[in-house]
Formats: structure tokens, sequence, C-alpha cells
């Protein structure tokens, strides 16, 4: 069996990744291949639980921006969650990957309800647990749910997959002299405002010391890399 750096890991997946080109929705190869990812790393015997957000579906705060109450645009969000969630059972599914999904919200004819002490005996009977509906709170992101949920769970990182493949000093796409960090604290996170994850997910990290590695989801092999510890992406630490 080859190395692995972790034990558990929360691994918080961008929504909106699940769109892929198309922009929203749900992408059948693009699901298929994350699927494939996060199987190959499971295989190596990685606990994992998992965060999906719901951008792909419905964004919140956009759409309070827009004048929708910003309480019920941010329940809409979770219920996006939900259904992500569902997809990527079913995706993870079909690489013969056993999954639980567990909602912050009840919904008991679609879901477990989240119940920690459920959620880890999962996790050590191999299971991959789908954590749905972000908090159960408007107000609170989902990587802020990720990063309680992997607190809960005792998870050793929070990794954190989006469609950037790290933290830069300066918006790489706005300047091409911009320069990615392979570590980085968290209150230099913070100080200079990196858009990596809401300064509640950051914060509540610093706080207990959980370390975050943010990668590029869509580079084929790098949740493997990032669970066998291989230098991928940057670390908030
Ligand atoms: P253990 O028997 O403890 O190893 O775990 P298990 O998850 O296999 O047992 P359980 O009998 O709790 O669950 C059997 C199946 O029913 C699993 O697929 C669960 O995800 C599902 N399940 C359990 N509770 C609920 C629930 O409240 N709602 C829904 N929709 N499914 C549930």
């Amino acid at each position: 069996m080859s190395k692995i750096a972790y034990k558990r890991i929360l691994l918080k997946l961008s929504g909106e990744a699940l769109a892929g080109q198309q922009g929203q929705g749900i992408n059948p190869q693009v699901i298929k291949q994350i699927a494939s990812d996060v199987a190959e790393a499971h295989r190596l015997g990685v606990q994992i639980g998992l965060v999906i957000g719901g951008g792909n579906i419905f964004r919140g705060v956009s759409a309070s921006a827009q004048g929708m109450d910003r309480a019920s645009s941010d329940y809409m969000g979770m219920l996006a969650t939900v259904i992500n969630a569902l997809a990527l059972q079913d995706a993870l599914e079909k690489e013969d990957i056993p999954t639980r999904v567990q909602s912050a919200i009840a919904m008991a004819e679609i879901a477990e309800p989240y119940i920690r002490r459920k959620a880890i005996r999962h996790l050590e009977k191999g299971r991959i647990v789908i954590f749905a509906a972000g908090t159960g709170n408007p107000f609170f992101t989902t990587d802020t749910a990720a990063s309680l949920r992997a607190m809960e769970i005792n998870a050793e990182v929070i990794m954190k997959a989006t469609k950037v493949d790290g933290i830069y000093d300066m918006d790489p796409k706005k300047h091409p002299e911009a320069k990615k960090f392979d570590s980085i604290s968290y209150m230099d996170v913070l100080n200079r405002g990196l858009q990596v994850m809401d300064s509640t997910a950051i914060s509540l990290c610093m706080d207990h010391k959980l370390p975050i590695l943010t990668f590029d989801l869509m580079k084929k092999g790098n949740v493997l890399k990032a669970v066998q510890g291989e230098t991928i992406g940057t670390l908030v630490q």
C-alpha cells in the first residue's frame, strides 16, 4: 500500500466545479472524474468526509445581493448542496465506494440526519460521509460547514479543492506576475484579505490549529497527491 500522509481528512469540493464548462448544473463527465479521483484516495485507506458547495445550482449570497431575503436565499443554497451530495453519492457508489449522506437539515426520506458519532462510525467502517445542507444555519458558508465538520470528526486537515491551483498574492488572472504561496499563515490570509475561505471558516481553523490545503480539483490525480502529502497547492497553517 502506498504511503498516506493523513488518516482522516475533510475534503471540501466547490459546487461550481461540478458544472464544468457549462457554467451551471452538474456535468456528468466532471462528477465522474471527481468521483474517480476521490475513489483513488479512498482506496489507499484514507477516511474521507466530504462537504460540497451548491454554487453550481444556487448562490445564496448573489440572490440576497439582488434583493432576496438573505436567510431564505441561504436556505435555498443549502438545499442545492443536498442535490450535489446525492449526485456525488451516486457517482462514488458507481466507483464501488460505500457512502452515507448526512444532512444538517432533517429530510429523513432522502438522507440520514447529521449525527456526529454516527458519522465517525461510518468513517471507521470505510464509508465516505457526505455532509449536506451546510451547518443547517443561514449566514454560514459551506466553507464554515467544512471547517466545523472537520473539527467534529477530528480530521487532520481540511482540503479545499477548487478551480484554482493555490493561493496567490494577487489575482493571477489579472496579474501574470502574481506569486503562488506554497505555505502561508492563517493570519496572513486574514490580513491580506486573500480569498481562500471566508473569515469565519479561516478563524475557526486558526483557533483549532486545523491546517487547510487548497489545490486544483480539475487536475487529475491531485486528490491522490494531496493525501500522499505531495507538495501541491498552498498549505495554510
Ligand atoms: P451500521 O449498520 O451501523 O454499520 O450502519 P448503516 O448505515 O449500514 O446502518 P443503518 O441501518 O443506519 O442504515 C442503512 C441504510 O439506511 C444506509 O444506506 C443509511 O444511509 C440509510 N439510512 C439510515 N438512516 C436513515 C435516515 O434517517 N434517512 C434515510 N433516508 N436513510 C437512512
